[in-house]
């Protein structure tokens, strides 16, 4: 049986990564999960210089999942360098760099940063608010999405995934526009906006007042945004968005993600992306198949 898939000349032995944000950056998880059998391990996004992230209260507990404004805390590139690589680059697993950034100077000295480090790939998250652009997210304007893309492929060292915002009217126009600016590929997606309020504090549940809503409640809506961004670009696709069993990985897969991320479930329970490498092979099992391609963007019209 063949799990193995190939993204811009990265082969992983399984289509099964975690995503951004969730999952640290491996060691507190590699307690509970050999990180071994994981086609990659993602790490949480890094900015060029340390990240406070945003005032507490961040996160909450929602019906079918949670909201989070973290706001992106994180140590800053250089102590992801010395501290979280060299501890990754003991595993059997590809390593993708998530970036974050509030201007493009800032994305493009991390990823200048990165080109010489060992790691696979770089997963740029283009959720984060444009400080040039009044704040509207760098996701949001597909003109912005080319020009930092192809800004990003210039320095890059190792192939760019550009990690989609769902919350854009057409997700398949800043699809096409990671494409045309040289994208690898394209993931997604980040969390959907949304707001909680506490009504006997009479105020809002996060201090940051809005936060993205993650969790088993996005799950058809990444379906659908991952089924409609894989029919408009060539480059691969990788699904994620609500992933708590290898069925809702397999859903994801058949609409066309090449590869698919477990999020928010690793809070639940740290083995979800160990258990979904394992269910996809029984199901592979299960219905005789050969090869991991023969699911990809395999649902019958
Ligand atoms: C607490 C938390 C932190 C996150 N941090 C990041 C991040 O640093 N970079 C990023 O691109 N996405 C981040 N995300 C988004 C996830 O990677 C993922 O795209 C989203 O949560 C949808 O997947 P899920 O429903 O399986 O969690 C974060 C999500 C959560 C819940």
């Amino acid at each position: 049986m063949n799990t193995k898939i190939n993204i811009a000349g990265v082969e992983w032995k399984n289509p099964v990564t975690v995503a951004s944000g969730t999952f640290g950056s491996g060691e507190e998880f590699s307690e509970y999960v050999d990180l071994n059998r994981l086609g990659a391990v993602t790490t949480k996004g890094v900015a060029n210089v340390p990240w406070a992230g945003n005032p507490t209260p961040r996160v909450a507990e929602v019906y079918g999942g949670m909201m989070n404004a973290i706001g992106l805390q994180n140590p800053g590139v250089d102590v992801f360098c010395e501290r979280d690589i060299p501890f990754l680059r003991k595993y059997d697993t590809k390593i993708i760099v998530n970036v974050c950034g509030h201007a493009p100077e800032e994305y493009l000295a991390v990823v200048e940063r990165l080109a010489d480090e060992p790691i696979d790939m770089m997963e740029i998250n283009i959720s984060c608010p444009n400080v040039n652009a009044g704040f509207l997210a760098f996701g949001q304007d597909a003109r912005n999405v080319e020009t930092l893309t192809a800004q990003i492929k210039k320095l890059a060292k190792q192939p760019v995934i550009m990690k989609l915002t769902p919350n854009v009217t057409d997700i398949t126009e800043i699809a096409r526009a990671a494409e045309a600016g040289g994208a690898d590929a394209v993931s997604l997606i980040n969390t959907l906006t949304g707001m909680k309020i506490d009504i006997h504090r009479r105020t809002f549940a996060l201090a940051n007042k809005t936060g993205g809503v993650s969790g088993p409640a996005i799950h058809p809506v990444a379906v659908r945004m991952v089924y409609q961004t894989a029919q408009a670009v060539k480059i691969p696709v990788i699904g994620m968005g609500g992933i708590a069993t290898a069925e809702d990985a397999i859903e994801m897969i058949l609409a066309g993600a090449t590869a698919v991320a477990v999020g928010t479930a690793n809070f639940a329970d740290p083995q979800t992306a160990e258990k979904v490498v394992e269910g996809i092979e029984h199901y592979m099992e299960q219905y005789g198949i050969e090869d991991i391609h023969d699911l990809i963007g395999g649902v019958r019209e």
